[in-house]
């Protein structure tokens, strides 16, 4: 685990406020009392509203949300249930402590002796009580969550398979696994529910919206529904882990715009963007402040926050009108130049060369050093180097980071 992964957990660790860690602690020590915390801490809906059906720009779809699941009808809906997370990475992390906090039974599973052993012991996870091997958990767990990395639920499937018997649920937090099958090679034993709950976010938003009271939006889905009660269970599970409204989808559609958006505007494609500009500022004799501050801070310490909270048109109307003419004007032609690429990236997406890619990059021995490599690429590149110093000057920022 980097020092940054670490320092990341401690911060939410940090961040947790009392109240909360002491609910934490009240939900695995009594549940009733937990619920009477919840409930004092606003955790809990005193009204058991149905199933929205909601107007998404002319097209309508249903949504559920926490009202719909009070912290003790979760609790009564999975009386008889052990959630196993298989795996402690940034998901198993926040979905785990999230339920447990909510009152659910919880366990985890993790390969002895990992990083990841060691954080879970590091949140409260006991070994030989709520803290296993991979096997062990499974065998405990009547609600199986995969919540290992995409490669390893590849390369650990021809263990885990068999101990998925008849009764249990399969889950995941991503349609990666199960649509790739032909790649991943991971195929569902029939006789049990395969469900998803993908939170719209890092693990580590799942874990501090929850605490702030609120919670992220996530998509569920159904692969196989042997018992009748698949989705049901799907959207008790997606709250249980601390969403706060949920968006029904089907596994191909979630893996499909989920690898699409992190390769595009999320992540490669904006990062390909500032790169691109930038370097035109900086070949047009713009100093390196200049061309960083025109490029990433004004976007993402002004514009950007002002599309997330109001749209697109608000920002335009809080801009000049020099800024807004040109930028009317050409935002058509990015479009147009962009068109291609994104539907060669769609097309990649489907057909599964970016599963191909993304597994035989992360199965990897070497892995953890190329990814590095990689990102230290980034790190030196003149344009994040100018950041460090513009973030330096940021009138909240420290003294001694300058
Ligand atoms: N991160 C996100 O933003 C996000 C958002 C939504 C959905 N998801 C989905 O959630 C799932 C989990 O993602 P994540 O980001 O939380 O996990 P991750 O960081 O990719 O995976 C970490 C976990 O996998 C374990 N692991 C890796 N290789 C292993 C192996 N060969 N054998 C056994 N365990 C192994 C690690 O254990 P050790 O510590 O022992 O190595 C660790 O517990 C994925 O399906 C992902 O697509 C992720």
């Amino acid at each position: 685990m980097s020092l940054r992964t670490q320092a990341l957990r401690a911060a939410v660790r940090a961040n947790v406020p009392r109240a909360s860690r002491s609910f934490s602690l009240l939900a695995r020590q009594a549940p009733k009392a937990a619920v009477a915390a919840a409930s004092r801490m606003g955790l809990t809906s005193q009204a058991t509203r149905g199933v929205k059906t909601l107007d998404f720009a002319g097209t309508k779809e249903d949504v559920y949300e926490r009202a719909d699941w009070p912290v003790e009808r979760l609790q009564d809906y999975f009386k008889n249930d052990t959630l196993a997370m298989i795996g402690y990475g940034s998901q198993g992390h926040g979905q785990s402590l999230n339920a447990r906090d909510n009152g659910l039974n919880v366990i985890i599973g993790v390969r002895k002796g990992g990083e990841s052993w060691k954080q879970a012991q590091e949140d409260g996870w006991v070994p030989g009580e709520t803290l296993f091997d991979i096997p062990e958990a499974i065998e405990k767990g009547t609600i199986i969550m995969n919540l290992l990395s995409d490669a390893a639920q590849s390369s650990t499937w021809p263990e885990i398979a068999p101990l998925i018997t008849k009764g249990k649920t399969l889950y995941f937090s991503h349609g990666f696994s199960v649509v790739y099958k032909d790649d991943t090679h991971v195929v569902p034993p029939k006789d049990v529910d395969v469900i998803l709950a993908a939170p719209k976010g890092s693990g580590r938003t799942v874990r501090t919206l929850f605490l702030e009271g609120r919670g992220i939006n996530s998509s569920i889905a159904v692969y196989q529904d042997v018992t009748g009660h698949a989705k049901e269970k799907a959207v008790a599970l997606a709250i249980g882990i601390g969403s706060g409204y949920v968006y029904e989808t089907t596994f191909e559609k979630e893996v499909y715009s989920d690898l699409y958006g992190e390769r595009g505007v999320l992540m490669g494609g904006i990062q390909g963007m500032f790169l691109a500009q930038y370097e035109v500022l900086r070949k047009n004799g713009h100093s390196p402040s200049e061309a960083f501050n025109e490029t990433v801070e004004e976007a993402t310490q002004s514009l950007f926050p002002l599309i997330g909270k109001y749209g697109m048109d608000y920002m335009y109307n809080a801009c000049s009108t020099t800024a807004r003419r040109g930028a009317l004007d050409w935002a058509p032609k990015f479009k147009e130049a962009n068109l291609p690429v994104f539907e060669a990236l769609y097309k990649s997406v489907r057909d599964g060369s970016e599963t191909r890619r993304s597994l035989e990059f992360n199965s990897r021995k070497t892995y953890r050093e190329d990814l590095q490599k990689e990102l230290d690429e980034i790190d030196n590149q003149e344009i994040w180097r100018a950041g460090k110093t513009v973030r330096a000057l940021r009138p909240d920022a420290k003294k001694e980071d300058l």
